[in-house]
């Protein structure tokens, strides 16, 4: 087990809860990310790579639509990656910033929430875009907070900025990076840039809500033994995220892709 970074953290996935708020995260996410996914031109026989795969939805909705093809799951902790024995996915322990792949191995990358949370993240970038074979396409994705620093609710604005804190002080998480993601993108020699936003929505009772409150639950200890937030910061959340009509946008997920040249 690591004794810092992700894999110490509050939502390492020995944490109690993680797995299940992984799943609030592919509820609320995977249907903008499989819409990208579904939109791109793959061959039948692709050979894919999914970095940081967590829970797995990804790696499975690749599997199930390139049965032909085949998967490379990866992650540090591997634990919640199960797939059926003829689903055509490996599975395999990997730290993507300090463990490499051949250049030019897959037809497409996709690394959802992991890139902002690693040391290092830009020169993982440049990495991950060498894996994709020429004409094969990088989809990176990455939950940024900008769009709360313009919130009209105080409470919400001051529990985003101590979620910030707290993952950056702990994980090493950058929620600014994605952003820029198109140009970071382009920085990367990546050509056809595209990019995609899902906002998070929060108050509505929607799956974007839902994972927000999971990683609201999961955090508020650490919060609580920082000092980030006091247990009537996190009541007094809880009860604006329950008031009938209240709705904001909270953690807003950016994705983008392109492909190398
Ligand atoms: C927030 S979760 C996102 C999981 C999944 N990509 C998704 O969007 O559903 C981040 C994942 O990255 C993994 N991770 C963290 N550091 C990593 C590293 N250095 N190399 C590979 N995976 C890593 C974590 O174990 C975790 O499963």
């Amino acid at each position: 087990m690591s004794t810092s970074g992700y894999g110490a953290s509050h939502v390492a996935h020995h944490a109690p809860g993680e797995h299940a708020r992984l799943g609030t995260l592919e509820a609320a996410f995977d249907p903008g990310t499989t819409r990208v996914l579904a939109g791109l031109d793959l061959p039948e026989t692709a050979s894919c790579l999914e970095l940081g795969a967590g829970a797995g939805s990804v790696a499975a909705w690749l599997a199930a639509h390139r049965p032909r093809g085949h998967v490379v799951a990866t992650d540090t902790d591997t634990r919640f990656l199960r797939f059926p024995p003829t689903a055509p996915v490996r599975v395999v322990r990997h730290d993507v910033v300090t463990e490499d792949f051949p250049p030019a191995s897959f037809d497409v990358v996709h690394a959802r929430a992991l890139l902002s949370h690693l040391p290092d993240r830009d020169r993982v970038l440049q990495r991950a875009a060498r894996w994709v074979r020429p004409g094969g396409l990088l989809v990176v994705e990455d939950l940024c907070v900008q769009v709360v620093d313009s919130s009209p609710h105080p409470l919400l604005r001051k529990v985003a900025e101590a979620g910030e804190r707290l993952f950056r002080a702990t994980v090493g998480t950058d929620l600014r990076w994605a952003h820029a993601l198109p140009r970071r993108l382009r920085g990367v020699g990546l050509r056809d840039v595209r990019v995609r936003t899902t906002p998070g929505t929060v108050g509505d009772g929607g799956a974007t809500d839902a994972f927000w409150r999971a990683t609201l639950d999961q955090s508020a200890p650490a919060h609580l033994a920082a000092g980030l937030l006091g247990p009537e910061d996190v009541e007094a959340v809880r009860a604006l995220l329950d008031t009938p009509g209240f709705t904001a946008t909270a953690l807003t997920m950016v994705t983008a892709w392109g492909r190398r040249a």
